[in-house]
């Protein structure tokens, strides 16, 4: 995996960022916690930390997040104020952005790389899952401090590894042969970040309208396993705070605020 350049990457991304800071582990626990402990001490806006490897990488629902040298390990601070659009709408946001991010860089080196996004915020491909995204929040006398996470499979996961992840996995090197980099996927994604997050503060519509294009899911059959029992229906779209509406089967819409997984019918 080629080496991230901290103060490189931070001349390419400060006119597009400004204030952006960058931090590089060889090795941590989790991005994520690091971050949050940071954010204790005052650390501002568009602080991104990242490392070559976690030992003890943090998924959704308590999960365990396998993180060996060979993908991307990376989260940003985010500090927002006085915002009028959902902040429940942000793990959509992040998803567009990696999603967009990843396509970009594929095309850019002669490669193609089609991911679509499962609500809330996976990124698959018809091979596996090829990305996740963990986003805490909490919110301070001055607004919301976010951690934004990202993980991304960038070379395949060995065997081993690959037998403690519960569903299928890929990785960018098996979907499109092409020499990806961490720095210039990790450049196309802050770049697209800080585009959506504008798109969000402007019309929160167009996050919607914009992550159903991508993933797909509309008039899909889904069951939703959430932690009152199961739900079934037909995806209907999302609300505006980025709930997933679904019709059930006795034709009742149903919002779906959180899910332990969705299983997809076809
Ligand atoms: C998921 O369960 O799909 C979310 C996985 C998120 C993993 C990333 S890797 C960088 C950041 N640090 C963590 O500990 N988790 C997130």
């Amino acid at each position: 995996m080629d080496i991230i350049d901290t103060s490189r990457l931070k001349a390419v991304l400060r006119y597009r960022i400004p204030g952006i800071e960058i931090i590089w582990k060889e090795e941590t626990g989790s991005t994520n916690e690091d971050l949050f402990e940071l954010a204790h001490y005052g650390i501002h806006g568009w602080t991104v930390l990242g490392a070559d490897f976690q030992t003890s990488g943090k998924g959704r629902h308590s999960r365990r997040w396998i993180s060996p040298s060979g993908g991307l390990y990376v989260s940003v601070l985010l500090r927002l104020e006085d915002e009028s659009s959902p902040i429940t709408l942000m793990p959509l946001v992040v998803g567009i952005a990696i999603k967009e991010a990843i396509e970009s860089e594929a095309s850019s080196k002669g490669g193609i790389v089609k991911p679509r996004l499962k609500w809330p915020n996976d990124l698959l491909t018809e091979n596996g899952k090829l990305a996740g995204i963990l986003c805490e929040s909490t919110e301070s006398e001055k607004g919301w401090v976010i951690v934004v996470g990202i993980g991304v499979n960038i070379s395949p996961l060995d065997d081993e590894k690959q037998r403690q992840i519960d569903n299928p996995v890929t990785s960018l090197s098996e979907e499109s042969d092409i020499p990806w980099t961490r720095a210039g996927l990790l450049t196309t994604f802050l770049v697209k970040l800080a585009e959506k997050i504008e798109d969000w503060q402007n019309d929160p519509d167009k996050i919607c309208d914009t992550w159903m294009t991508a993933s797909g899911a509309m008039g899909k059959k889904i069951t939703v396993i959430t932690h009152s029992g199961e739900v079934e229906g037909v995806v209907r779209g999302l609300a505006k705070t980025g709930a997933l509406r679904v019709l059930n089967d006795s034709g009742k819409e149903i919002e779906i605020n959180s899910s332990e997984g969705i299983i997809e019918h076809g």
